[in-house]
């Protein structure tokens, strides 16, 4: 009769077969239903348009519907914390951003979780420069008219964001650090509501991803002073950057990724790295992204790899930023 011992190291060998086994036969059918893809701001605003142009072509290479989910709430790390406690099979995926995914950490003491160790990076969705945005009859018409206005009224006006972290009110801080002003901050859950009320008049100001900006530019129903990039973007080749603007020092740019929960098996990571990639190189995907001013990623860019180093560095780079502003939550 075999010794407790034995029958243990039995059992115990067959637990860990059972474990070793099951996943390998599930990662072989994954997907096998549908996936949920977290968004962690309002649906219409830029994260959401992005998610579901890539969710769209991604789920006809998987076979399977991608169900796109809006957490909202805290600046998009409600969302982070959902994705984090996920069971990591694969079902559950996150589209994060430079907000969620990197400058949170700066301005939240407490965050429930860590972007660099607790999650698996999938790749790179898009590139998205940042814009400063005013209400159509703001009494500004260029850049330096609107920094002169800023400083002058800075305790009438008010600036739009979609919760503390988010692009929008990050890359607003850097805009009114570089002015020494702080004005009413008034958040929403995503800058698809805050544009919406950037258009209906009842914000200032706020500071945009492209996405969300071309198609209201281009019906005159706000106006652009300057994007935070080196070059002028192709979708709003009329609008300045902020160094022919006058403001060389705003230089924001945002980006758009997916991850998976951390100890989501590699081989399911890399069919949705591949599934991603393929999108990307969609011509009908690629032109939806490139009309709304994305800038994509190629090679190399697209891997997890390249992913997991991109979170470290902008993390870095926002905390300096951050604390440069004198910004707390
Ligand atoms: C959104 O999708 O609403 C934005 O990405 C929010 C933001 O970070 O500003």
């Amino acid at each position: 009769m075999p010794s407790f011992k034995v029958f243990a190291g039995v059992f115990a060998s067959v637990i860990s077969l059972g474990l070793s086994t099951l996943p390998a036969a599930a990662q072989a059918d994954y997907p096998s239903r549908s996936i949920t893809l977290i968004v962690p701001f309002a649906a219409g605003g830029p994260t959401d348009v992005v998610s579901r142009i890539v969710g769209d072509h991604m789920s006809r290479t998987l076979g399977q519907t991608i169900v796109i989910e809006n957490t909202l709430g805290a600046g998009g790390t409600m969302a982070g914390a959902r994705a984090r406690d996920a069971t990591p099979d694969g079902y559950t995926l996150i589209t994060g951003h430079m907000g969620t995914h990197a400058a949170s950490v700066a301005l939240y003491p407490n965050l429930k979780y860590n972007p660099s160790t607790d999650f698996e990076p999938i790749g790179m969705i898009a590139g998205t420069p940042v814009l400063i945005l005013a209400r159509k009859d703001f009494p500004a018409n260029d850049l330096k008219e609107f920094v002169t206005y800023l400083k002058a009224n800075a305790d009438k006006v008010n600036m739009a964001h979609a919760g503390v972290g988010s692009v929008s009110h990050v890359t607003c801080l850097l805009l009114n650090s570089i002015l020494g002003i702080k004005p009413t901050a008034v958040p929403y859950n995503g800058t698809g509501p805050a544009m919406n009320a950037l258009v209906g008049k009842q914000v200032d100001y706020m500071c945009d991803q492209i996405v969300n900006v071309v198609p209201q530019v281009q019906g005159g129903t706000i106006k652009a002073y300057a994007v935070g990039i080196p070059a002028r973007s192709p979708a709003l080749p009329d609008i300045p950057t902020s160094k022919e603007a006058g403001l060389p020092e705003f230089q924001a740019s945002a980006w758009n990724a997916m991850f998976a929960p951390k100890g989501t098996p590699k081989p399911i990571v890399d069919k949705l790295n591949a599934a991603l990639s393929k999108a990307l190189d969609d011509p009908t995907t690629r032109k939806r992204l490139l009309d709304l001013g994305s800038e994509l990623p190629e090679g190399q860019a697209r891997s997890s790899q390249a992913l997991a180093e991109l979170v470290k560095s902008e993390t870095s780079k926002w905390s300096t930023v951050i604390k440069a502003a004198g910004a707390t939550n």
